[in-house]
């Protein structure tokens, strides 16, 4: 038993009341809840809160159909005219940030803020926190940027993302010395749209089902757009489903590779982003250790790591001093057999071979290996909310979901968790399911167990449960899900939402 609210009386509603019968599982006594609504006072009031510079930057984003060269390959797609992966959006922290988006794309679209604790109307999310920006429509976003580091944007309307749509946001602490001489902001990215089918075509493929292929170990096989077999052991089994002909850095492939140049000796500030849509890279650069300093926008206790793993939507950043030469930045597609790559170049030599390969004489860095700094860490208390996200589904019938029930972003409160403002909030994430997945909170930045990193997105493992807890003190009407895109759009996401009282 649900309520079926129409879009308009859904958003009309400043606190919703609605029967939530999956709440607290039960359903004989139906139980009453009221949520706070993404306009409310409560909304209003945790804005007023945050700190402000009284500068405001000033954007213009198009949404809109175009042409891209991939190595002199034109694949039309979709992008943004005003930010793309090597235009990033940049701004201090305090400082508002107003975004005018057109949408000149044929479909609707929003932009979601990956990352931020921002106020829960500019969060993007279709008929969640705004009514989707139709073909031909606008909408302002602006915000407080809350907080320093390196985030990104994409739509979150269908399997949008899995287009050119997306560019980071990095928010700058001018407070925050700052131990280097350059920047170099990286994003990976697998690519498909143009080239042999769009992102919606591949998900009318994935939606038919795949046969079960857990234990095949025959390297990864293309089946129309999909992808049987492919397998990394750092991902548990299953890595990808999605078969892409492309991968890229900073939107260019391996036969046509980014060079960044630098000086012998300085050191270099690397954020990098994972925007793709179904492919985990294990990211490196020839001859240079990492030292990471921070996940997902926070700083950590600096980590030396040989390489690292993200998932789709995670972010590190990491310091390398520059050797002399010519090197290879490669981010591996795990368990398909194929690679992004850039070149870091300070000296004379030859530019590296594209498939030139990221040594792993030691284990890649994942979260699990890195712990937050003091002044980044929650402070030790206990959890007054446990939910629990059993991760569920498979391939078979590519029906990815939540606690077994498939996100309907028409009524996207109609299965929503509730929890309070001010509660100490674990999440647990429970992969029952055969694959891994990638999944990401909106709008707060939790903490991963024993002193662990503060993250948004975080790598679930195949039969696996991860415990992560934050503090309610953003409110609104949230999202949880994979950030796998297409399992995402299957369905793997639910409603996070602040309760009235
Ligand atoms: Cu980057 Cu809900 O997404
Ligand atoms: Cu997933």
């Amino acid at each position: 038993m649900h309520t079926d609210l129409n879009r308009r009386q859904f958003l009309a509603a400043g606190a919703l009341t609605l029967t939530a019968a999956g709440l607290a599982g039960c359903t004989s006594t139906s139980k009453t809840t009221s949520f706070v609504g993404p306009d409310s006072a409560a909304v209003e009031k945790a804005e007023s809160k945050r700190r402000r510079t009284g500068t405001t930057v000033q954007r213009a984003l198009t949404a809109e159909p175009t042409t891209v060269d991939l190595a002199g390959k034109e694949a039309k797609t979709w992008a943004f005219t005003g930010a793309s992966a090597t235009e990033p959006i940049r701004g201090n922290i305090g400082d508002t940030l107003k975004v005018a988006l057109t949408n000149d794309l044929p479909d609707p679209t929003t932009v979601h803020w990956h990352g931020l604790a921002l106020r829960n109307d500019m969060d993007g999310v279709p008929n969640l926190t705004q009514k989707p920006v139709e073909p031909g429509g606008a909408f302002s976003y602006e915000f407080v940027l809350p907080h320093a580091g390196t985030y990104w944007f994409h739509p979150h309307v269908g399997v949008q993302q899995d287009r050119g749509l997306y560019a980071p946001l990095i928010i700058d602490d001018p407070n925050e010395k700052g131990d280097y001489d350059q920047e170099w902001i990286i994003v990976l990215d697998d690519w498909l749209d143009g080239v042999i089918a769009t992102p919606d075509q591949v998900m009318k493929e994935l939606g038919k089902g795949m046969m079960d292929h857990g234990g095949m170990d025959m390297g990864p096989m293309r089946m129309g757009n999909t992808l049987m077999g492919a397998t990394s052991p750092l991902l548990g089994g299953d890595a990808g489903d999605v078969y892409y002909p492309l991968y890229l850095i900073n939107g260019r492939p391996a036969a046509d590779p980014e060079t960044f140049t630098a000086k012998p000796g300085q050191k270099i500030r690397l954020r990098i982003i994972n925007a793709g849509g179904d492919t985990a890279f294990r990211f490196g650069v020839a001859e240079h250790p990492l030292t990471i300093t921070h996940t997902d926008g926070y700083p950590i206790q600096p980590f030396e790591a040989e390489s690292v793993v993200l998932g789709m939507g995670e972010r590190y950043d990491a310091v390398i001093t520059a050797g002399d030469g010519a090197f290879a930045v490669v981010a591996e597609a795990l368990g398909k057999q194929d690679q992004a790559v850039a070149v870091l170049r300070t000296g004379s030599g030859s530019a590296p071979a594209k498939d030139a390969k990221l040594p792993q004489t030691k284990a890649p860095a994942t979260a699990a290996d890195l712990k937050a700094i003091d002044a980044v860490a929650l402070p030790q208390r206990a959890a007054d909310r446990t939910l629990v996200l059993e991760l569920t589904g498979g391939m078979e019938k590519y029906d990815w979901a939540i606690n077994g029930k498939r996100m309907d972003m028409e009524q996207p409160m109609r299965d929503a968790l509730g929890l309070k403002e001010g509660e100490r909030v674990a999440l647990e994430f429970k992969n029952s399911t055969k694959m891994w997945h990638p999944m990401h909170l909106h709008g707060h930045t939790y903490q991963h167990p024993g002193g662990g990193p503060r993250k948004d997105t975080s790598i679930v493992l195949p039969g696996k449960t991860l415990r992560v807890e934050f503090d309610a003190d953003n409110p609104g009407r949230w999202l949880t899900h994979c950030h796998n895109v297409y399992h995402g759009e299957a369905g793997m996401m639910t409603a996070i939402a602040y309760q009235t009282s």
